[in-house]
């Protein structure tokens, strides 16, 4: 009975051009109204490229081993692509104002075709998942039943976007295969898009939230930084076999989602200052409890002094960029390439 559900009634909104009135400054408003066009020049046609690179580099191939933990780890980025999509149509369809609506209906755009091509690359690999981390799943799920926008949008586009960004970033630089290695640099192009999204539009969505949804928002992301270390714990033997660090991978992940969180509430009049400090001796002290350590320390009064150590004087925390620096020759499939002064576009300083 999928067809016959009662929905509120639904409006149109007349206010959607003044964004003030949304508490959008009109700064942001414009830089969002680019992402909208940026988006729109900047798609690629997904069966193109994966076509395109299949034909020059054969199929994708890959030891057994390797396959089956990559098909693991990617399977969290397969199904992760569908909750983005599904949270940016929701965005899309809830958001009033104009220009956040806009740039909510391109990132869905994006998205679908993120989906669409990780999910055939998957099969051209042999290594389509039927299943998903139960730690990744949480997150996932978590960020998709958030009770409000602003709790969707800080997990999707602030908190899980990084970590994808992340793990792009460096199994790019294992180079495991061709097809892959040079499919990931077009992703990385439009993540880093859906980033800016969060960071234009989360102040409007908190302002004037006061202290009881302060705390409440703070209690979601440890919530979902919690999910997320049992998701690291899940796939460290997966991680380990692809040869990545899943201790470095973890610290990469803090550093990028530290960035993007830092772009919100460092000028904005949001009561909602992220405990970067607690935040980070909670992980760090996760991570020492529960990841492999790379000295071979496995007896567990090891890991409960480490532990202890790490949340009284953990390891600086330290940002990490989340723009992913891509070339345009890395993606030269990429038609509307080299027309960045486009006249017909807003002004904007970064995106
Ligand atoms: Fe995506
Ligand atoms: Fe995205």
């Amino acid at each position: 009975m999928f067809g016959y559900r009662r929905h509120h009634r639904r409006t149109l909104a007349y206010g959607m051009f003044q964004p003030e009135d949304h508490g959008l400054a009109a700064k942001n408003a414009r830089v969002l109204e680019r992402i909208y066009h940026k988006g729109q020049r900047l798609a690629w046609d997904g069966k193109e490229v994966l076509d395109a690179l299949i034909a020059e580099h054969g199929p994708p191939t890959m030891p057994e081993e390797t396959k089956q933990a990559l098909g693991r780890v990617f399977a969290i980025i397969m199904w992760g692509e569908l909750a983005a999509w599904r949270i940016s149509a929701e965005l899309a369809d809830e958001i009033e104002p104009l220009e956040p609506k806009m740039a909510a209906t391109s990132q869905a755009h994006d998205e679908a075709r993120h989906f669409y091509v990780m999910h055939d690359y998957l099969e051209a690999l042999g290594a389509l998942p039927d299943g998903i981390d139960p730690g990744a799943r949480r997150v996932l799920e978590g960020v998709m039943n958030a009770d409000s926008l602003a709790k969707k949008l800080l997990g999707m586009q602030l908190m899980v976007e990084p970590l994808a960004l992340t793990l792009f970033h460096v199994v790019k630089r294992l180079d495991l295969e061709p097809v892959l290695t040079h499919l990931l640099p077009y992703y990385e192009r439009d993540e880093a898009r859906h980033v800016a999204l969060g960071v234009q539009y989360l102040p409007a969505l908190l302002e004037g939230g006061g202290l009881l949804a302060s705390l409440d928002i703070l209690q979601y992301q440890f919530q979902l930084i919690t999910w997320q270390l049992w998701s690291s714990y899940g796939v460290a033997r997966d991680v380990a076999t692809l040869g990545l660090d899943p201790r470095e991978l973890v610290r990469v992940g803090k550093g990028k989602q530290l960035a993007a969180l830092r772009q919100v509430f460092h000028d904005s009049p949001v009561p909602v200052s992220f405990p970067e400090s607690i935040f980070n001796r909670y992980v760090e002290s996760v991570v020492e409890l529960t990841l492999p350590d790379p000295t071979g320390a496995r007896s567990l009064t090891t890991r409960i002094r480490r532990a202890i150590q790490a949340a009284v004087s953990p390891i600086e925390l330290q940002e990490v960029d989340v723009d992913p620096g891509i070339r345009d020759d890395q993606v030269p499939l990429i038609r509307g390439l080299g027309a960045d002064d486009d006249p017909r576009e807003p002004a904007m300083e970064a995106v």
